[in-house]
This record gives structure tokens, sequence and C-alpha cells, in this order.
């Protein structure tokens, strides 16, 4: 039986609940605007998400089979409790780790917990602001110049949709006994799109794959999967874990949302993406004849790997930013987007868009783009640069030395906390990292172009930096 109906069978049941959760499934005293009606706890025959061996069990088994990965664990707690669990499992503290330098809080938080020593792949990021994925050559580099590397941790797709040639990384990994993990938070979906499917993670070998249901697929937010395949990765260690990094109460409306996500892509799947790659196909031909606003996947070479699912909208070419068309939408269509910057906005799309939404945001979008006028927007040059590391991030987490100065007042510091550029949201400053002349400059320049800059302590322009003088 299907965890969504075994749920509603046993409500309708009348057993009394003399455990968690507190509500009690009293929907006569709650109401049923939420479903406490199927907010169980592990009673008896629902299984138990850290030992699986019924119910849950199967689901897992079906992410198995619709990934065709060697082990899927259903996550409760977003990718971040996968990220954090999957390097947790593939290393010891200490080890050396290769990380793209646009990777998620989580990878870093993995990297401070775990004492790591993080060797960073630059990130490339375009004239737009967008970060371009990795390159295989930074990759080769950084693992013949540092023989003791043990993981390399990779984000693709991107927020933006850039998806890297992870096959060509994972080669060359491999080639050295080092797995690979991919934080696929936001391509859940890649492997049902006709076009993408063959660059997905999993595919692409990757040893370690977590994918973020909730983002691209119909499913709650916070659900989640953490694939893996191969012999570099123990499936008992991942577990062991996910026993510490993730909740021991999961929720079974999230693991129920899991399981009718899967039943849905199993059962309609095909069709439904391909109607969805249909609408895109028809949105992109539209967007050719904008005038002055432009699509990403027009102004880069038939080289670069992109989800084209994530509608990246260019402004760079008009006389507004990003923010003003993401205001102008929200305002005055009723559109929200998912994230806007100087030079464009993400509009994110999935199976749940019809038709009607394609249309009504292509609307608004023809309807904005002949009030603009052609002029180039050059408020910031994007400029990618690696501070100088002087101590390992759980070193200069854990420093007793740690003061607040004025950005202005830090040069030659080592930095305690976290600077990141919003957008695009990489961290421009690691802690153990000196911030020097060219790095507090850098951070004037994005601030006078209106990019916010957000610090751990969120405190900034007082930044926490080590007394080292
Ligand atoms: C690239 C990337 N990785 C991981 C995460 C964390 O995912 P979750 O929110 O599912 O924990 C996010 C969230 O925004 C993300 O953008």
């Amino acid at each position: 039986m299907k965890l969504d109906d075994k749920l509603k069978n046993y409500s309708l049941d009348g057993y009394l609940p003399m455990h968690m959760p507190g509500h009690k499934r009293n929907v006569e005293f709650l109401g049923h605007e939420l479903p406490y009606d199927k907010d169980i706890t592990e009673i008896y025959d629902f299984d138990d998400l850290h030992h699986p061996e019924g119910i849950l069990k199967e689901i897992g088994n079906q992410a198995k089979r619709i990934y065709q990965s060697g082990h899927s664990f259903l996550l409760v707690n977003g990718s971040t409790c996968g990220i954090l669990a999957g390097i947790r499992s593939a290393v010891s503290f200490g080890d050396q780790v290769l990380v793209a330098r646009g990777c998620h809080k989580s990878v870093y938080h993995a990297i401070e917990l775990n004492h790591l020593d993080a060797v960073y792949l630059p990130s490339h990021i375009d004239s737009y602001g967008i970060d371009r994925g990795i390159l295989v050559e930074d990759v080769v580099d950084a693992l013949n110049e540092n023989p003791d590397i043990r993981l390399v941790i990779l984000t693709s797709p991107t927020y933006e949709g850039i998806i890297s040639p992870i096959s060509d990384i994972v080669r060359v990994a491999h080639e050295r006994g080092v797995p690979v993990l991919v934080d696929e938070a936001h391509g859940a979906h890649l492997s049902f799109m006709r076009q993408l499917c063959s660059y997905e993670a999993l595919k692409s070998g990757a040893d370690i794959v977590v994918q973020s249901l909730h983002k691209t697929l119909p499913a709650l937010t916070q659900t989640a999967l953490l694939h893996i395949q191969g012999d570099l990765v123990k499936q008992e260690e991942v577990a062991r874990e996910l026993s510490v990094f993730e909740t021991s109460s999961p929720s079974y409306i999230l693991m129920d949302s899991i399981s009718c996500c899967f039943d849905l892509i199993e059962e309609k799947g095909k069709d439904l993406f391909s109607q969805y790659e249909e609408n895109l196909a028809w949105f992109y031909e539209q967007a050719k004849y904008f005038h002055h606003l432009e699509v990403f996947g027009s102004k880069i070479d038939s080289s670069v790997v992109y989800d084209y699912g994530k509608i990246v909208i260019l402004t760079k070419n008009t006389n507004l930013s990003g923010e003003d068309l993401s205001r102008i939408l929200r305002e005055k269509y009723k559109i929200e987007v998912e994230m806007s910057s100087i030079y464009y906005v993400i509009a994110m799309s999935s199976i749940c868009d019809t038709k009607e939404s394609f249309e009504r945001l292509f609307s608004a979008l023809q309807e904005f783009d002949s009030t603009l006028c052609d002029c180039e927007n050059k408020s910031i040059d994007y400029f990618s640069s690696l501070p100088r590391k002087k101590m390992n991030i759980a070193e200069a987490v854990d420093s007793k030395r740690g003061v607040f100065y004025n950005i202005k007042d830090v040069d030659g510091f080592i930095s305690q906390e976290y600077l990141w550029v919003y957008p695009p949201g990489i961290p421009f400053v690691v802690p153990g990292e000196v911030i020097d002349q060219k790095i507090i400059h850098q951070l004037e320049e994005y601030q006078k172009a209106g990019i916010e800059v957000r610090s751990t302590y969120d405190k900034f322009p007082d930044v926490k930096v080590i007394n080292n003088k």
C-alpha cells in the first residue's frame, strides 16, 4: 500500500494516539488547514527512516529505481543535511578536500565541523555576475598540486542553472582514487529532461549526489535525496552520519510528499516533462523577439550546458537593473521571481507551470521590454578573486582573539567570518583568509553598485577578524 493511502486509512481508523506529536491529530479542535490528520510519528507498522525496513524502504527503493543509483536515502532536512552527512562520511578529520568556491554554506559548515583543509577551485564569474561553472583544467591542476586531496566537492547545476562537466571531473578524480560529491540541489529534475539527462551527476559517475526535491519537483519544502554509487563511499557510513545530521523525528507529511512526487513521476512523468519542455521551447522561441531584454541561453556558446528550466532574464543592455525588473514584475504583474541581481533575474519554472503561466510571464516581459531603451548598464565589473588563506576555517572560527573592526581598518587581518556578495552569493572571504587592500577595495566597489555584502555576524561594514597584531 502507498504511504499516502496508509496514512489516510490510519487517520480514519479511530486509533487513540497516546504518542507524539502533541496535536494528537485532533482536527476537530485544530481545523483541517494543516495536515494534522496525517502527521504521525514512528508508530507500529509505519517504519523508521533511520532503520527503514518496510514502507519507507520501499520509497527509498523507488528513488533508487527512478534515479538508477546504488542506494538512495530519503531526506527531510533538505539537501543541507545530505551535504553535511555526505561529506562527513567521505572524509576523516583534518583531510584535504577540493571545493568549488561557489558552494552552498552547508559545504563550508561541513569543512568547519570536520576541520578540513580546503583547496578552492576558482569561480569563473562572467560580466553578468554569473558563475560559469568548474573547468576540468582547474580540477586537474589542483589534484596534481595537492596529491593528498581526499574528496572533490562541486555544485552543479548552479543557482543560475550552469552544469559543470561532471563526467570529465569524475574521470580525473577517480584516476587518483578520489571520490566526487555533487551538490545537485537544483537538479533533481535533470534525469527527466530529454536534453539534459545525460549530464546529471549520477549518470556522470559522481559517488555522492545530493538533490533537493523541493526546489525543482513537486514536493514539499525540505524534501531531498542523497544518492550513492560505486565503492568509494560506504552506505553504512552515510547512514551513520544521517543519524547525526538528520532529525530523529522525520515528518511523515514530508515523506508522504516524497512518495507522492515519485508516484507522479513514474505514472505521468514522461508526459509532464514533454509538455514542460514544449512550454519552455515556446517561451525561448518567443523571447528571441525581445528588443532589449535577453535570455541567458542566447548569450552563451553551445559548449556550455545549462538548465533552461531556470529562465535567466538579462537586463544588462537596458536602462534598468534586474532588481528593477523584479520589482516591476511583482508590483505591476503579480509575478514573483526567484532572485534578482544587478544584471539579471531568475524565474524558476517546473512541470507544475502551465502553458498559461509561461504565456503570462512572456506577456509581462514583452510589455516591459517595449518600455526599455538600449543602453549598457555598467554599474559594476564583476571579478573573481581568491584571497590568501592563512588558516583552515575551523582554526579561524575557534580563535578566541576575534574582534570587530570596520572593514576600512582590517587590511592584513585574518577574517573570522564569511563575507558574501549577494547575488551571486559566492563567499568572497572565508574564515581564515586574509582581508587585504584589494579585497577591501573590491567590496567598496560592489557596495557602490548596490550589491549587498552580507557577513556571518550580520554587522557589515564591521567585520570580525582575528587580532593577530
Ligand atoms: C546550491 C545549493 N545547495 C544546497 C542548498 C541547500 O538545500 P536545502 O534548502 O534543500 O537544504 C541550497 C539551498 O538553497 C543550494 O542553493
